[in-house]
């Protein structure tokens, strides 16, 4: 991998242009995250938020603007070439595969052979029980890591999401609204696996609509307004009722 001590950012995303027809999602937007941070970023429904991350995560490209990963311009063409410099991504939409097993979906694109070519295997029985210990990290229960996605709930498959994207990041992990689907019990564990990744060096970047989850994981926050950024802040120096009054417009708000 490339030299990490290029940049304090492990992510810098710069004037960030894109369209979707007549819908400008994003304007011109700027963030940056640390590695060792955990860096939110907020705004209404439709704000642009997923469009962003999609963006630094491959699945969309933007029309302008520029991507660095520590330093080093990047341009994804696809979520594989973003995985494979280290970029780990839970979307909103979770990105699972109904018909296949849940071990299936924590190891696609990512099987494990066994032997020599043409000799090769998929070594099942190593992979299932490296997907039970993915899945041990949070506590949602889940049948059985032979049962099929299609059968399961929405925080179950939230979880499995949560589990792959945490199992296989080295660098950025990128979570879209990964509690939206959790209880109390579950978030908080969602909570510590966070805390661990960030503990571990890795730079978290998290969408949330949970003003307090917010406050309590990150240490950078960015609010969204229609397509643009109005600011940056530490989480130490703001709180629940700032952050209401700046997505809502109540307050302009000056970078910090
Ligand atoms: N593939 C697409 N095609 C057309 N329009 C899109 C597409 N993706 C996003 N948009 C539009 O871009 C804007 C930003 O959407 P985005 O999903 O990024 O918002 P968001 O901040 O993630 O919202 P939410 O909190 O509801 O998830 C919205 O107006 C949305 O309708
Ligand atoms: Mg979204």
């Amino acid at each position: 991998m490339t030299n990490q001590q290029t940049s304090e950012f492990a992510i810098e995303a710069t004037d960030i242009v894109k369209s979707f027809g007549s819908v400008q999602a994003l304007r011109g937007v700027s963030i940056t995250a640390r590695a060792g941070e955990v860096t939110s970023i907020i705004g209404d429904n439709g704000a642009g938020k997923s469009t962003l991350i999609k963006i630094i995560a491959g699945v969309d490209k933007a029309d302008s603007g520029t991507v660095s990963l520590f330093g080093e311009e990047v341009s994804f063409h696809t979520p594989e070439a973003a995985r494979e410099a280290g970029i780990e991504t839970v979307y909103q939409t979770l990105g699972l595969i109904e018909d296949l097993t849940i071990w299936q979906n924590l190891f696609l694109n990512r099987e494990v052979m066994l032997g020599v070519p043409p000799f090769r295997f998929l070594n099942k029985r190593m992979m299932r029980n490296e997907a039970l210990r993915m899945l041990s990290e949070l506590d949602v229960h889940i049948p059985s890591v032979k049962a099929r996605v299609r059968g399961l709930s929405g925080g179950q498959r939230q979880a499995v999401a949560i589990s792959r994207a945490a199992g296989w990041s080295s660098r950025v992990v990128i979570m879209d609204e990964p509690t939206a689907a959790l209880g109390v019990r579950e978030t908080a564990k969602v909570e510590e696996l966070i805390h661990r990744l960030k503990d571990k060096g890795l730079a978290v970047i998290v969408i949330s609509h949970n003003f307090d989850q917010v406050l309590r994981l990150s240490e950078q926050i960015w609010v969204m307004r229609q397509g643009s950024v109005i600011t940056g802040l530490r989480a130490a120096d703001t709180n629940g009722d700032e952050l209401v009054a700046l997505i809502t417009g109540a307050s302009s708000g000056a970078a910090r």
